[in-house]
């Protein structure tokens, strides 16, 4: 199982960047919960103050570039991929290489980072030839189902675990969520539980949509 978990950061100069308030904690617990199941786990974490879970491979990345090409370089071991990190939709076009100084744009005058897609991780998975069962997670603050279905639908993939992350007690860095479980034909709304919970429940519904292996 390879999974993603995190935030990631954009760097505008050697000392600032752009990145999201993800803490890790749902990723690290899905990492867990597989784990504990019997799975082998490679776990592609951005920057969190979160231990490596014992018995899990983890792969340290900063960027969405690195953390793309940390996910392609594994995924072809990989049975099932779980995209739990806020991976920043944009990057600067440009990372300036010396600190940039207060008073370099012209007084009263804009000071403009322009910025450019990142490569969209789980969708490449999702589209590779010979790809693992691939769940998303969608972080939204209106609309929940409906927008989580559109990215099922968008990105091609077999799971959507959808998050409503305008409630601060079940979203980013919170210590319980809350999520609806969303495929093609039906969706399923769970109760507000730890993240760890929720972590084993997600696990227990991909084991029951994968193919049974001896
Ligand atoms: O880390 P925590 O503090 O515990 O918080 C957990 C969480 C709220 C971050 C998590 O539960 C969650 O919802 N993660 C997904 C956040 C997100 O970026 O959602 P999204 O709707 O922007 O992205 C949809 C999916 O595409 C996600 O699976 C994401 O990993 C993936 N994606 C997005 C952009 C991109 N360039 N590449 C991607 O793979």
């Amino acid at each position: 199982v390879l999974i993603t978990a995190g935030p990631t950061r954009e760097a505008i100069d050697p000392v600032r960047y752009i990145s999201n308030q993800s803490s890790g904690k749902q990723g690290y617990a899905l990492a867990e919960a597989a784990v504990e199941a019997g799975a082998e786990v490679v776990l592609v974490s951005g920057p969190t103050n979160l231990p490596a879970p014992d018995r899990v491979k983890r792969i340290d990345v900063v960027s969405a570039d690195d953390m793309y090409n940390a996910v392609m370089a594994e995924v072809d071991d990989s049975d099932v991929f779980i995209g739990v990190a806020a991976v920043a939709d944009y990057k600067p076009v440009q990372r300036v290489d010396q600190k940039i100084k207060k008073g370099e744009a012209p007084s009263n005058q804009l000071l403009t980072i322009e910025l450019i897609e990142n490569p969209d991780i789980i969708a490449s998975v999702a589209n590779l030839a010979s790809h693992p069962f691939t769940v998303g997670f969608a972080a939204e603050t209106e609309n929940l189902v409906e927008y989580a279905r559109k990215k099922l639908i968008k990105k091609k993939l077999d799971m959507v675990v959808a998050n409503d992350v305008s409630d601060q007690a079940i979203g980013f860095n919170s210590d319980e969520n809350q999520i609806t479980v969303l495929f093609a034909d039906h969706e399923e709304t769970l109760p507000v539980a730890s993240k760890r919970h929720v972590a084993n429940r997600i696990i227990e519904i991909i084991s029951s949509k994968l193919p049974i292996q001896n």
